[in-house]
């Protein structure tokens, strides 16, 4: 890593303590410190993690100007947004500031969020995209997860750094979540390189529901060898709503009850699918063979075809002569 590289990342790291310093000890991060109890999070969490405030006043600028840190550098640091003059402003404005780590524990960035999300703001701001700070490579908690996940837990892949940060904080520490974009082939191959084990928990509603498919796709994609599972969280919460409410017992048994990715895909199939309609059910079959197909063993296959038989009552002889012709053409 050049130089440059280590003096933007120490740029990175005095902001981190400076946010966190007005987070803990000042009368200005009073609201955020208030904000970041009320959502259930411990000082200590806070501290484990470095968060911080970011206030309304323009405070990282003059700090470093003080400092006679030099421009090009300021400029490059992403901690600041740039007037049509060259003129630097600080970019993180009333925000909670979360600390990006690259899987070094260098800190590369910060997601920074609103206290309220009734302005017509976004509800986080990254740090821009840089030679430094490149979202698709990030594995956010990488650092912390790796050593646990190494030591035989499966990884646990969240949609957003909220739900890694309180499932950590409950005693479930081999979390990791990319930054809000769906999984590229280089975060994959990260995972792939400590376990073999992941387990997908993203969010319960909606989106989160097409986020996993996306994820599973994506995993698909990459001819990976890994022992892929899905969990559904109950009544469109995410992770962090759910252990919040249910504790962290309760996460843990759903963890035990993960799906496998094609009974993820068969049910989300299901639910997008008009089952009253005969059509619709013809429909729902042929694309459910077509997900059994991709089935590697040949007694898991079976199985599926009994439930489908079961479900719709039709002849399990007729659906099996319907997927014959489908698993020679994947093999
Ligand atoms: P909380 O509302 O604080 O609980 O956050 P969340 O983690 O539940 O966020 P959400 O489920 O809405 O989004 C998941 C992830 O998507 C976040 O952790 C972010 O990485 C990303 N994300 C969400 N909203 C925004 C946004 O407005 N801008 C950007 N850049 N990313 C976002
Ligand atoms: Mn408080
Ligand atoms: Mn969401
Ligand atoms: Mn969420
Ligand atoms: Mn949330």
């Amino acid at each position: 890593e050049s130089s440059e590289q280590k003096q933007l990342i120490d740029l990175n790291e005095q902001a981190v303590k400076l946010y966190h310093h007005i987070l803990m000890n000042t009368k200005i991060g009073q609201p955020a410190l208030d904000y970041l109890h009320k959502r259930g999070m411990t000082d200590e969490t806070i501290v484990t993690y470095q968060l911080g405030y970011a206030p309304s006043q323009r405070l990282v600028k003059p700090f470093f100007d003080q400092r006679q840190v030099d421009y090009q550098l300021l400029r490059k640091s992403g901690l600041f947004s740039e007037g049509q003059d060259g003129s630097l402003r600080d970019r993180f404005v009333d925000r909670v500031m979360y600390p990006i780590r690259n899987a070094n524990g260098q800190t590369v960035g910060f997601s920074g969020r609103l206290l309220s999300t009734d302005s017509d703001m976004p509800k986080y701001l990254n740090s821009p995209e840089t030679e430094l700070f490149n979202k698709r490579k990030i594995l956010f908690n990488l650092d912390f997860a790796r050593p646990n996940i190494r030591s035989k837990q499966p990884a646990l892949l969240f949609e957003g750094f909220m739900d890694v940060i309180t499932a950590f904080q409950a005693g479930i520490k081999s979390g990791i979540a990319s930054m809000g974009t769906s999984l590229t082939e280089q975060q994959i191959y990260d995972i792939q390189r400590i376990t073999r084990e992941v387990i997908v928990c993203y969010d319960g509603d909606a989106p989160g529901q097409k986020a996993i498919k996306r994820a599973i796709d994506a995993f698909k994609e990459t001819n990976h060898q890994l022992d892929l599972k899905v969990v559904s969280i109950p009544d469109g919460m995410d992770p962090d709503e759910f252990i919040r409410n249910r504790g962290g017992d309760k996460f843990q048994a759903l963890l035990k009850n993960a799906q496998s990715p094609i009974d993820f895909e068969l049910n989300f199939l299901k639910k997008q699918s008009n089952l009253q309609s005969e059509d619709g059910q013809a429909a729902y079959i042929a694309a459910a063979l077509k997900l059994v197909a991709t089935v590697s063993s040949g007694i898991s296959r079976d199985l599926y075809l009994n439930r489908l038989a079961e479900e719709f009552s039709i002849d399990k002889e007729v659906l099996k002569q319907q997927l014959a012709p489908m698993i020679r053409r994947t093999a």
